[in-house]
């Protein structure tokens, strides 16, 4: 932080020092300098303009000799800031200047041309987009690893029956690995809308220039080509000025970080003492410094917490965005640190929970035994009553609901009623509807497309496991 704001750099900055007698003030570049956060961009800076001068030169606007001597100056200064000894220097406000004022140092006059027909308008914006398609390649293998994770659970616990709710009050039974797919068909949206990101994102506005594009006769295409966009873009007002590109990842972030919060909610709820449903090791859990008996779930904690950042992020960078005029603005720097910082909390979230999901063990016998607890086969006893005895469901609703009352009363669970006190409700009830009143029965029931059946289930977790081979 500047402590004396009034002072001022001695010099101008030498990229437009034409026009400037004296540099900015201390508190001017501190507020104007992104070199702190865009340095992340140096690979895809460099990518930019080797693909760049490879284009000027092939189209004429410089020589092969300038070609080449750009080529070798942007590998070593890749060599530099890899090998953490790049000078860094906010004076220079941005890693597009950075890298080319160094490359001219190293370089020189043949630096100088590099900047011919871009400017760092469609530099930047070319930049983001490959940086955040790299974030999205990265994601999307890692949500596929945490699918993975699920599936492989799932396959193992397909017939585990656990209490299905609604309200988080007992709704019905369903099966532990049942309850796990869910998570993979979300992540598999998760990954769907990363893809549609990709490929909106995937044209290439190097050639822009600042806003209207350029009259040195460059090949567009071929730098598209080069680095790896499907075209160029068609407009150059729009290629240096919008962000939806950027908006979209964290459109898709802030969604999957609310999935993978839910489920690590679950999780802290599972693993709380009165549910004991499942454990996790000491390789996912802490201990608290004073109760010695804590066993304490941080790493699903902060996955849920994490959302809070993303979402933040998601709501920054569309406040930014949203009162802009055509072509580009400053405050369009802004755009870098919420998306950095949103792709570095997913990406950890993603992390924490394939490893979670690898580390649990559920203890199947309490789930299995809570499973039956609520009266929750009671919507097996109603369809019973629709199916044998063939009454509108409406009334076995009624029915049923008066039998669980009476449960309720006594202190036992549907199938520890007698008979005669069911036939005194409704005298046609007959033996035979013990039979659908345990939770193995009511899950085995569940055989329609989507449900619980541990052969459905078994069935889906194979089909992702092989798709996600
Ligand atoms: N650092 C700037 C950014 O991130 C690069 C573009 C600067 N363009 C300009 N006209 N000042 O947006």
């Amino acid at each position: 932080m500047s402590e004396t704001p009034d002072q001022r750099n001695e010099a101008a900055n030498p990229q437009w020092g034409g026009r400037f007698a004296a540099g900015p003030s201390v508190v001017m570049q501190e507020i104007n300098a992104s070199i702190g956060f865009d340095r992340k961009l140096w690979r895809q800076d460099i990518r930019g303009s080797l693909a760049h001068a490879a284009m000027l030169a092939k189209v004429g606007v410089i020589g092969p000799q300038d070609e080449q001597t750009i080529r070798a100056g942007l590998a070593a200064i890749g060599h530099e800031i890899e090998t953490g000894r790049f000078p860094f220097d906010a004076a220079l406000e941005d890693i597009h200047m950075n890298i080319e004022v160094r490359l001219t140092d190293r370089i020189g006059e043949a630096g100088r041309r590099l900047h011919t027909g871009r400017s760092r308008n469609d530099q930047v914006a070319t930049d983001f987009r490959l940086w955040v398609r790299d974030a999205i390649d990265g994601l999307t293998a890692q949500i596929a690893d945490v699918m993975r994770a699920l599936a492989d659970r799932a396959g193992t616990y397909a017939a585990d029956p656990m209490p299905g709710f609604t309200h988080l009050q007992t709704a019905q039974p369903v099966t532990f690995g049942h309850h796990l797919l869910a998570y993979v068909e979300m992540l598999d949206r998760d990954r769907g809308r990363l893809a549609d990101c990709r490929r909106r994102l995937n044209q290439c506005p190097l050639g822009s220039a600042a806003l209207a594009g350029t009259s040195f006769p460059i090949d567009r295409a071929m730098t598209a080509k080069a680095l790896g966009f499907d075209r160029p873009t068609a407009n150059s007002l729009d290629a240096v000025s919008d962000r939806d590109f950027a908006l979209e990842f964290l459109g898709a972030a802030a969604i999957s970080a609310m999935h993978l919060s839910r489920f690590a909610e679950e999780i802290v709820i599972w693993l709380s003492a009165p549910w004991r449903f499942i454990r996790l090791s000491d390789a996912f859990t802490t201990g608290s410094s004073i109760m010695p008996q804590k066993r304490n779930p941080d790493a699903a904690e902060l996955v849920r917490a994490k959302t809070g950042r993303v979402t933040g992020a998601l709501v920054a960078l569309l406040t930014v965005m949203k009162g802009l005029p055509l072509a580009y603005a400053k405050d369009m720097q802004e755009d870098k640190e919420p998306v950095f910082d949103a792709a570095e909390a997913w990406a950890l979230s993603l992390a924490a929970i394939a490893g979670m999901v690898r580390d649990m063990t559920p203890d199947t016998a309490r789930m299995r035994e809570f499973a039956g607890s609520g009266f929750a086969t009671a919507t097996d006893l109603a369809d019973w009553l629709v199916r044998v005895l063939e009454l509108p469901f409406r009334d076995a609703h009624h029915v049923t609901g008066r039998l669980v009352a009476m449960a309720e009363a006594k202190g036992v669970d549907l199938a520890g009623l007698p008979l005669a006190e069911m036939q005194a409700e409704e005298k046609r009830i007959t033996a035979e509807v013990f039979t659908v009143l345990t939770v193995e029965a009511s899950v085995a029931s569940r055989t329609s497309l989507g449900g619980t059946a541990p052969a459905n289930v078994a069935r889906e977790a194979a089909r992702w496991r092989e798709a996600l081979a």
